[in-house]
């Protein structure tokens, strides 16, 4: 217990530290850092792309639509999320302003890289027994190569720590599918793969 505290509290420097990141120009457009969330020694972490418009103003990550989508998906999986450690592989939100609305911008390689200082920092404090990247441009930043989701999906993949690590889509991917039935087999596949993680932490 006393080395979770010891964890903890180098988490919440890091955390504070990453506040001020200006390694690269995305802190300029946005509200705030939006750093990751959850118990040090949690069993799953979380891995997303970067805030949206919602975490970028309530600085959490995965509070808006995705967010809402996600904490479904987790419930469907048996999965409780205030005990997973829930991040993004890049901390600002990258958006181009058009009219009142911010449009959601991919973040490039660079912005990725620069990025990766935190997530690998959160990653060797909260030391999870698997990492989950949800979505290419998470298990692309840790997995530190070129990924493709419909073949590495569901399967065990090296992410460089003494962790499994897994990939599965992003939420976001789900609510922009058109057709009604198709979103719907789209989130029965993400409860499906939390499930396998799920089993991975149970074998673990
Ligand atoms: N999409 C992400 O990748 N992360 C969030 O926190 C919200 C939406």
């Amino acid at each position: 217990m006393a080395g979770q505290k010891a964890l903890a509290a180098k988490l919440a420097k890091v955390a504070e530290e990453a506040k001020g990141c200006t390694r690269c120009s995305l802190y300029r457009n946005a509200t705030q850092t939006v750093f990751g969330e959850g118990p040090v020694g949690a069993k799953l972490m979380l891995v997303g792309e970067q805030p949206g418009d919602q975490e970028d103003i309530a600085g959490h990550p995965f509070v808006g639509p995705a967010g809402k989508l996600l904490d479904r998906a987790l419930a469907d999986a048996g999965i409780d999320r205030t005990q997973v450690y829930v991040t993004n592989a890049v901390k600002h939100f990258k958006n181009e302003p058009r009219g009142k609305k911010r449009l959601h911008k991919k973040p490039n390689r660079y912005e990725v890289e620069v990025c990766k200082v935190w997530l690998a920092q959160e990653v060797s404090l909260v030391k999870p027994a698997l990492v989950l990247a949800m979505g290419v441009t998470a298990a692309e930043a840790l997995a530190g190569r070129h990924v493709t989701l419909a073949r590495e999906r569901g399967k065990e993949l090296d992410f460089g720590e003494s962790q499994p690590g897994m990939v599965t889509v992003h939420p976001s991917s789900i609510l922009r599918v058109p057709d009604r039935t198709a979103r719907h087999e789209a989130y029965a596949e993400l409860v499906k793969d939390l499930k396998s993680a799920l089993k991975v932490l149970q074998a673990a």
